[in-house]
């Protein structure tokens, strides 16, 4: 064990107490293994990282398999078992070709004539085990109890990001050993990070660094990768006052205020890799087209408020003379399609009042299917009023009720196309 600890020297911080535990089950070679050991946590937990330094401390015959590059199980027996048989000696490799296998009972016989002549203790690493339930139902319950079956001291790792209780094939497998790896704290990511430090620079002077960035970046990002990444490319823009002016470095206060900005707009294009010059340099108009449409889908409305909105723009924009036309017509099947081309310029004026019963027939009319207009429906429309989507005209006297749509002709594109309605075809002035 200390050996270990020695090798591990700088290689993987903040773990100890899972490496430990992960060495105590199958890193004593004089005890037997368990039959399997099941390794959960986030993405970016360190998982592949522990488990693989392991494996490569302790010289046993290992296979890792990742389950994503696999279709079907004998894909994965005939990797394994090559696997196997590199990793040992010459008369192996002589071989190897001779390992075909189509199912369980085959694998089984040929992991035994491996262990015959190698007699290493074995170790399957399956990477993104989830995956495996869809490639064979019954590969989960034999792998977990392969030690039994082959009588071989083989022990199987399965990691996952998923919790063992979401893999349902529970008939016949056997418990495995579970190591849950947890997510980070803050400082963990920051000695983590601390690791990554450039060269040239102090070490206190990055771990200043570092703090002013996960102080942004950590309430929105826990995946290591992500954030390694982004402490490389905003350390560069951090770093520009000082390359100008070296007696900068100790200016916190000048170093932040030319940072911060940068942090913000990185902050808005987290995972989509965009830099902040190419997006400062697109136009104005994609900009606002693309503001509303985060807006449109920043209300997240139910399905039938959806069609309501859709419903009162509708009212709002088509003279009322021409609703039995423009909805009736088109349910018995005459479809009109918009004839000319749907364009800013011919968006229609409006908006106009239009009372609630309009609208409710306007909204009968173009769902497709037969809804009743019940209480928690109505309610809809006070709350679309609160968020400004609606609002009421004239006195509140319920007879006469009247309503506005305060929508534009873009937000309200985006909300028709998440319920997949074309707004443009009943829209009077777009016919016209
Ligand atoms: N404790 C740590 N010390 C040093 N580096 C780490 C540590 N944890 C993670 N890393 C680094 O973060 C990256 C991601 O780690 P790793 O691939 O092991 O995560 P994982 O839990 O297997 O993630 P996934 O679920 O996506 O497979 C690797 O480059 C690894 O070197
Ligand atoms: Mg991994």
């Amino acid at each position: 064990m200390e050996k270990y600890l020695e090798y591990l020297q700088g290689r993987i911080i903040c773990r100890n107490n899972i490496i430990k535990q992960l060495y105590s089950f199958i890193g004593i070679q004089d005890e037997p293994m368990p039959y399997s050991i099941f390794v959960c946590g986030h993405v970016a937990t360190g998982k592949s990282l522990v488990v693989e330094t392991m494996l490569s401390f302790l010289n046993y015959n290992t296979s890792i398999i990742n389950c994503i590059e696999h279709t079907n199980s004998k894909h994965i027996f005939d990797y394994i078992l090559s696997d196997l048989s590199l990793n040992g000696n010459e008369f192996l490799l002589n071989t190897k070709l001779q390992h075909r296998c189509d199912n369980i009972v085959d694998f089984i016989i040929n992991i035994r004539e491996i262990s015959i002549n190698d007699t290493r203790p074995i170790v399957l690493v399956f990477d993104k085990a989830e995956k495996l339930r869809d490639i064979d139902s019954s590969l989960l319950p034999a792998l977990s109890r392969l030690k039994e079956l082959s009588n071989v001291n083989v022990c199987v790792i399965f990691i996952s990001d998923i919790v063992w209780e979401k893999f349902r094939a529970k008939v016949g497998v056997y418990e495995p050993i579970k190591v849950h790896f947890s997510q980070y704290t803050r400082h963990e990511f920051a000695e983590i990070l601390l690791t990554y430090k450039p060269h040239d620079y102090e070490v206190a002077f990055y771990k200043n660094y570092l703090n002013l960035f996960l102080s942004v970046f950590l309430r929105f990002c826990r995946d290591l990768n992500e954030l390694r990444y982004m402490a490389k490319i905003n350390f560069k823009k951090y770093i520009e006052p000082i390359e100008t002016d070296k007696s900068k470095i100790d200016d916190t206060a000048t170093l932040w205020r030319n940072i911060s900005a940068v942090f913000k707009s990185n902050l808005e294009v987290i995972y989509l890799r965009v830099s902040s010059e190419d997006f400062a340099k697109r136009s104005q108009l994609s900009k606002e087209i693309e503001s509303t449409t985060k807006l449109a889908l920043s209300f997240e409305l139910p399905y039938y408020a959806k069609y309501m909105l859709i419903a009162s723009y509708l009212a709002s924009y088509n003279p009322a003379k021409e609703d039995k036309h423009l909805f009736i017509k088109q349910k018995i099947g005459k479809r009109r399609k918009a004839k000319r081309k749907p364009s800013k310029v011919n968006a229609p004026c409006g908006p106009y009042n239009f009372p609630v019963s309009r609208m409710l027939a306007i909204f009968c009319a173009i769902l497709d299917e037969k809804v009743d207009i019940n209480a928690s429906l109505l309610a809809q429309i006070p709350s679309m009023c609160q968020l400004g989507l609606l609002s009421f005209v004239g006195n509140y006297n319920l007879d006469e009720l009247k309503l506005k749509c305060c929508v534009s002709y873009d937000f309200i594109l985006v909300i028709a196309k998440t319920v997949g309605f074309t707004i443009q075809n009943y829209l009077y002035n777009l016919m016209h």
